[in-house]
């Protein structure tokens, strides 16, 4: 159980990873309202990560791995979003992992603490679904697209 959260530990430094490139190729195509964002999505994966170090180091001993480098290329601005909503439902299938592994050896406490992120995997593909339908339904238009760059500039 031990290897497997810290498995999990270093998918939730991956994932910050990942969209700390997101951030850095929507500021280079000039959306800095979608970097913002992708800033912001940074942070919270790694608190992500912070509360699986916290519960490793409880209960054993944490052992951090190498951290594979992200994509650093997308096509235009539905790319990272695509590519989020994707890796978020990795992420949610490697939960669901857990919460067996956590199961099959009768560990409640682990299967607990891992039910808060069930239903935070819930909202992260939502999030990602709405804002993927959103980049679709502006389409091509210059216009629509920096009125949602806007939008999302707004997430603290
Ligand atoms: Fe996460
Ligand atoms: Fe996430």
């Amino acid at each position: 159980m031990q290897e497997a959260m810290n498995g999990q530990l270093n998918a939730e430094i991956f994932s910050g990873y990942l969209y700390l490139s997101m951030s850095a190729y929507y500021e280079s195509i000039g959306m800095p309202g979608f970097a913002s964002w992708m800033r912001v999505q940074r942070l919270e994966e790694l608190t992500h990560a912070m509360k699986f170090f916290d519960y490793i180091a409880e209960n054993g001993r944490v052992r951090l791995a190498a951290v594979d480098a992200p994509p650093f290329e997308w096509d235009g601005v539905p790319g990272p979003f695509e590519a989020a909503l994707e890796h978020e439902r990795k992420v949610t299938g490697l939960i669901n992992g857990l919460v067996e592994t956590a199961r099959s050896e009768g560990d409640l406490e682990t299967e607990e603490f891992l039910a808060w992120f069930v239903s935070e995997q819930v909202e992260e593909e939502e999030t990602a679904e709405k804002i993927v339908d959103m980049i679709k339904s502006a389409g091509d238009s210059t216009e629509e697209l920096e009125k949602l760059d806007g939008e999302l500039a707004m997430r603290t």
